[in-house]
């Protein structure tokens, strides 16, 4: 018996994936990308069916979305329930008590000995403009600083905070003013001879001569920093780097803001990944897989700061939506009763075993880095020179995508293979996952695949 969980009943795309492609290139803009050329039809914990009835495993998570799986029972329960009763009032104007339930909730798991508030939103962007706003209402300065390589989002200000040029920025200036950019560390790509202890200490010296040189500290509102660098390619900042931008901003009234959009939510072992690194962050930004697929953000943060903006400066239509409420109170429901910290931590400690078997047979695998089961391979064409392999990577998606797997790359250069797979993924479709995924690598590096068909 055939207990797989991939089925291929067409090529891939199929024929009614391709058919509704040529309406959407009819209709809707190509500056959205669509990693996958298949339309789904359902999609139910870690596996995803599409219109042609193939079956995929998903290593993707809709981009960090969706830790707790796909339309995970409790999730849709909630969401059906809040449907049937009322849909949307507007929080500004009748109020509900899920959206206060929540807040609760996170302001309880959020670190820090203090009290604390949160305010909700739609979207990852907006969570870190309002951040940014809070930020400078509180401390009545206008500079802002990101991080080389961070992501933030694709509003204006967001988008400034970004750093990745192409696709994010390119032609869409003039940017926001006030916004600085400082190094981060990248320890896999650090000069030859160097020791992680010296790099380690390069990067805080280049982030003290950055206040020197680029930004006045005085002028600060708020340092934004991702604990793990997400779309940047998966890059774990040492403690110590973390430590001391955070003691710098203590030292000169700025702001620490974790956006813990992409880490948050048990994707790195713990609710957020600044517990790792032992920083109690003044607001936390998170979104992505705090709804598990319904839209929702928020804001969370100490008491006297988020009370900052005065009635009416913050929020929005659809902000904290009643569906979103629900859907991020199920979420953190799940991730206490299903332990997913304790599996985030588990999972995570198999991917880099899988990833280092994969490593043994393809050289192109530079660097295997991550936090909890947030990992990524970075691919290059060479171990010595590190040139980065972006074709390969590209190569790698697709091939993967054809044979049922669903796949993303990160990084400044595109080179890095990120994994975002449910959180509850059961071990057999994880295997069969990578499965594949050393199939595509053999694909892409002409070495002989004989003997993994044939296991399949
Ligand atoms: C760390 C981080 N911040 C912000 C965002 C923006 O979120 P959204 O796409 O929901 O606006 C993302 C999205 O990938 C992210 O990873």
């Amino acid at each position: 018996m055939d207990d797989r969980f991939v089925k291929q009943e067409t090529a891939i795309p199929g024929p009614r994936s391709l058919a509704i492609l040529e309406r959407r290139n009819k209709y809707v803009p190509r500056g959205i990308s669509n990693n996958c050329h298949s339309f789904v039809k359902k999609a139910q914990g870690a596996v995803v069916e599409d219109v042609d009835g193939n079956f995929y495993i998903d290593f993707a998570g809709a981009i960090g979305t969706i830790n707790v799986g796909h339309s995970h029972p409790k999730v849709v329960d909630a969401v059906q329930e809040q449907a049937s009763q009322f849909i949307h009032t507007g929080f500004n104007v009748m109020m509900y008590e899920s959206y206060i339930d929540l807040a609760e909730k996170l302001c309880e798991l959020a670190p820090g000995n203090f009290a604390k508030k949160a305010a909700f939103f739609n979207s990852g962007a907006e969570a870190v403009e309002n951040a940014v706003k809070i930020a400078r209402k509180y401390t009545k300065r206008q500079g802002i600083i990101s991080f080389t390589r961070g992501f933030h989002g694709r509003t204006l200000m967001t988008m400034t905070m970004t750093s990745k040029v192409k696709p994010y920025k390119f032609g869409f200036g003039p940017f926001a003013p006030e916004v600085y950019k400082a190094p981060y560390p990248y320890v896999y790509r650090r000069l030859d001879g160097m020791s992680e202890e010296q790099y380690s200490q390069m990067i805080i010296e280049q982030f003290e001569q950055f206040l020197l040189a680029e930004a006045a500290p005085e002028t600060i509102a708020a340092v934004v920093m991702e604990p793990v660098q997400g779309e940047g390619g998966f890059i774990v900042p040492d403690i110590a780097f973390v430590r001391k931008v955070k003691e710098i901003c203590t030292k000169y009234g700025i702001l620490f803001v974790a956006d813990e959009i992409q880490t948050g939510f048990a994707r790195t072992g713990k609710y957020f990944a600044i517990d790792h690194f032992g920083v109690v962050p003044d607001l936390i930004t998170i979104s992505k897989s705090m709804g598990a697929g319904v839209p929702i953000s928020g804001v969370i943060g100490r008491t006297d700061i988020m009370d900052a903006a005065e009635t009416g400066e913050i929020g929005g239509t659809y902000s904290g939506s009643p569906l979103g409420c629900q859907a991020a109170l199920a979420v953190l429901d799940i991730i206490e009763s299903e332990k997913l910290n304790e599996r985030a931590q588990m999972l995570g400690s198999r991917v880099i075993e899988k990833m280092k078997q994969l490593s043994m047979r393809f050289d192109c695998i530079g660097d295997i880095r991550g936090l909890g089961a947030m990992c990524a391979m970075e691919i290059v064409k060479d171990k010595q020179t590190k040139t980065p392999d972006k074709e390969g990577v590209a190569k790698i998606v697709k091939a993967a995508g054809e044979r049922g797997l669903l796949l993303l790359s990160a990084g400044l250069y595109g080179n890095v293979v990120r994994l975002l797979m449910p959180i509850t993924i059961s071990e057999k479709q994880f295997e069969e996952g990578f499965q594949i995924l050393e199939e595509a690598f053999a694909v892409v590096y002409h070495k002989s695949e004989t003997i993994f068909l044939a296991g399949r």
